[in-house]
């Protein structure tokens, strides 16, 4: 089957599915059309859902066997040249329950905490919530809108502020960052350096746009061993709802101790259709994960003419990863409350950027453009509405 723009034109009615997306009520309304939060209105694979139906023709829903992870091994070698062995494994039912590990883990409460914003909210909470400091190097912004990472004050603050846990998205959301193999490899050698443990979240990293190449912190040979990578097949395929994810570590002593953290919290992963779903996901699902990163750039492109066109005082800022872009909309609007108001009002629901970081976030929004052109239209339509209309 050739998984083209006829397959990801087809929209799908999502509607009554309880879907936080487009059925939470008092984000989005009736008839509003969501480039909110992040999921696909794709179909996922026909594998994947032929799978999951097979399963559920089964009528026994009981206790399962975890992932020997075998699948995912293959898949992240294929796509991504990276080398683990499935004893490098764990898996946690989201990435957020294996960050919020991470952070049990490899810290105490009171010690500090370095982000990059503005980022995944989720990182804040993580830290926040389990009483350890927070401590924030915003990205700098260049002429062209590309954030970059600011490496002089990362290493103040790993000689200065006794940091025990660095935790980076790579590639980063909201900012749509890739990070290249050099910067990764700094950032590496200043956690070696300082002894600080690194977790990285690399939950989007299928999403890059040729010619540019994804690099796992798992080929940085400057990377502590007992360095953190977290993934999961939510995002690539669509299937969040599954609830499943996977803690990566080459060191075994590490990865025991998160093991241990989740089975003290109660953490039993293995949900059974979305052990069914990853197996089919890793193994058999290459070309439609092609056709939608294909799909995907082109939407990229006509996001970035809208905008070019219709928002022309918008600043986007390049879309090198992930479907979320980062946009600066202050030249028309910068009370957060007042645009979500009125993009309510006008049937659309983009994220305010506050949510990502209070001062990195002011004035800008994250547009989800992972669904139909012509959903991605009408709800760009819409947006300019609510941004320029102010009656
Ligand atoms: C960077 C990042 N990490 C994690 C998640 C959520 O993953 P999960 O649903 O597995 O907790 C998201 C979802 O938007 C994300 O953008």
């Amino acid at each position: 089957m050739k998984f083209d723009c006829t397959y990801f034109d087809n929209a799908i009615d999502r509607r009554n599915t309880d879907s936080v997306k487009w059925d939470l009520r008092e984000v989005i309304k009736e008839g509003g059309i969501p480039l909110w939060i992040a999921d696909m209105d794709f179909p996922c694979a026909p594998a994947i859902s032929e799978a999951v139906m097979e399963r559920a023709k089964h009528p026994i829903y009981a206790y399962t066997i975890p992932d020997d992870g075998k699948a995912l091994v293959d898949f992240l070698k294929r796509r991504h040249g990276i080398n683990i062995e499935p004893a490098n494994l764990f898996m946690f039912p989201s990435i957020v329950s294996a960050l919020r590990a991470c952070v049990l883990n490899l810290t105490d409460e009171g010690d500090n905490v370095l982000i990059l914003s503005p980022v995944y909210g989720p990182f804040y909470s993580a830290i926040l919530d389990n009483k350890r400091n927070l401590v924030d190097i915003p990205l700098i912004k260049d002429e062209n809108h590309r954030y970059n990472i600011d490496f002089d004050a990362i290493e103040y603050s790993f000689k200065n502020d006794d940091i025990k846990l660095f935790i980076v998205c790579s590639p980063h959301n909201p900012v749509s960052r890739l990070f290249s193999e050099n910067e990764l490899r700094q950032m590496a050698i200043l956690c070696k350096k300082y002894n600080v443990k690194l977790a990285v979240d690399e939950i989007h990293c299928d999403f890059v746009y040729s010619p540019d190449k994804f690099v796992s912190i798992l080929n940085i040979a400057e990377a502590p061993k007992d360095t953190i990578c977290m993934y999961s097949a939510s995002k690539s395929f669509n299937v969040a709802g599954l609830k499943q994810a996977y803690v990566i570590c080459k060191d075994a002593d590490t990865l025991e101790k998160i093991k241990d953290t989740a089975n003290k919290l109660g953490v039993v992963s293995g949900n059974i259709f979305g052990l069914v779903a990853n197996k089919a996901a890793f193994t058999s699902c290459d070309d439609w994960l092609d056709g939608l990163i294909n799909y995907l750039d082109s939407n990229r492109k006509v996001l970035a003419d809208f905008l070019e066109n219709e928002l022309p005082l918008a600043e986007l800022t390049p879309i090198e990863s992930t479907y979320l872009a980062w946009v600066n909309i202050s030249a028309y609007e910068t009370d957060n409350e007042a645009l979500k108001l009125r993009c309510y009002e006008k049937g659309v629901c983009v994220n305010p950027g506050t949510i990502f970081g209070e001062e990195g976030g002011k004035g800008y929004i994250r547009i989800n453009f992972a669904c139909p052109k012509k959903q991605l239209l009408e709800g760009l339509g819409r947006l300019k509405i609510a941004l320029t209309e102010k009656e």
